[in-house]
């Protein structure tokens, strides 16, 4: 495999990983719901405002407890962008739904709230948007229509944890919400994920499902003598290991933060100009959201232009990387009656989007040559 000077993701310690990985096993607690599960807990209900947070093995294991707590069932339907991870969609569809793909905007890239209304029907059991790049949905639109009809959100914030809409966090809308610690996300722990809370009547049975379908959780708490089997479930506990890598994230979330920002802002500023000289696409967010700063992409005119520069790219040691492809029009997607010119703005979006090096010990050295491979490239149309 190709090497590259500059990776597209690099996952960065913040300080404290390892001495608080060598802290877990001292205390002799590694497995789940351990002193740093604890504490990452009440860091995210703190500075989310979510009744309630719960770490998970993954953002795809939180949002399959989610599809276990609304009860989806064989037959019902769930509106997802098609422009996503396949999580998005794949942990309905393991309960036997339908996932209705509906587009997204151009501007944005998020799911397209003017197409909801004609995407529900009557066997309509959640809706799943995605804050893209961090970016807000527009939660206002998406959450009274969903209240109107009787339908659940549920928020895949993978990529938004500390953004906003309308100065409200993301993450808080929905009756629940999913996050995602993986390597390639803000706050990492290798893998991790978090289910979010909103909706406090399902507090209770979240934490047996997430315990087997047992009530393992209130036993700890000394609330029963025993514990048992009461429901259906899985095990979707992160071990205490990882939430302690996790912690010293947390701990400097927002010296992470500014450190994104700053790489954010800088690839805008430096490729303002080149961008309207090359017909070149940037990332567009709106005034009224504050975005969690997570990836940023350029939009090529075409995919033999994006090809071309990722190709001049890696010639210069430099990966940059693409996604999604539109999930309506994958194997799977297909099955489920996906057709081409569905969503037309994800399968333009998807064949034009590049993603550039992205990772908080980017150095500005290492941005720099980013930024003049790009500066540099010239292409014949
Ligand atoms: C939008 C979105 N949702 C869900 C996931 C799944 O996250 P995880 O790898 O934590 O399961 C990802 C992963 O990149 C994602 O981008």
């Amino acid at each position: 495999m190709k090497s590259y000077n500059i990776p597209f993701n690099k996952p960065g310690l913040a300080g404290n990983e390892l001495a608080y990985i060598a802290d877990a096993l001292q205390r002799g607690h590694i497995s789940g719901d351990g002193a740093y599960t604890k504490r990452c807990h009440e860091w995210l209900e703190r500075e989310l405002g979510v009744a309630r947070a719960l770490l998970t093995t993954s953002c795809t294991h939180a949002l399959e407890l989610a599809a276990l707590l609304l009860d989806v069932q064989p037959g019902d339907e769930v509106i997802v962008p098609s422009f996503t991870f396949v999580s998005t969609a794949n942990a309905f569809v393991l309960r036997g739904a339908k996932p209705v793909f509906i587009d997204i905007r151009p501007d944005t890239l998020n799911l397209d709230e003017r197409l909801l209304e004609a995407a529900i029907s009557s066997r309509t059991r959640a809706i799943v948007p995605v804050h893209y790049a961090g970016v807000g949905c527009e939660m206002d639109r998406i959450t009274a229509i969903a209240r109107d009809r009787g339908i659940a959100v549920v928020e895949d914030n993978a990529h938004g944890i500390l953004g906003k809409y309308k100065g409200r966090e993301l993450g808080t809308f929905g009756s629940l919400a999913a996050l995602s610690f993986h390597e390639t996300k803000n706050l990492v722990c290798g893998e991790g994920g978090a289910l979010l809370i909103n909706d406090a009547s399902y507090t209770e049975r979240a934490e047996i499902l997430r315990e087997k379908g047992t009530d393992r959780s209130r036993f700890f708490r000394g609330q029963v003598d025993k514990y048992s089997w009461i429901d259906v479930g899985s095990s979707y506990l992160m071990s205490d290991m990882l939430a302690a890598f996790l912690w010293a994230q947390m701990e400097h979330a927002a010296e992470i933060r500014d450190k994104r920002r700053r790489i954010w802002t800088r690839y805008r500023g430096e490729l303002a100009a080149w961008a309207a000289d090359h017909g070149a696409g940037l990332p567009f967010v709106p005034e009224h959201c504050e975005q969690s700063h997570h990836m940023f992409y350029l939009l090529l005119p075409d995919l033999r232009t994006r090809t071309a520069l990722i190709e001049h790219l890696g010639g210069r040691g430099i990966l940059s990387v693409f996604h999604y492809l539109p999930l309506h029009l994958s194997p799977m997607g297909v099955k489920f009656g996906g057709r081409a010119g569905q969503c037309p703005v994800t399968e333009n979006v998807s064949d034009r989007l590049l993603r550039l090096p992205f990772y908080n010990d980017l150095t500005e050295a290492e941005q720099s040559e980013v930024i003049e491979a790009i500066r540099s490239w010239t292409w014949t149309s």
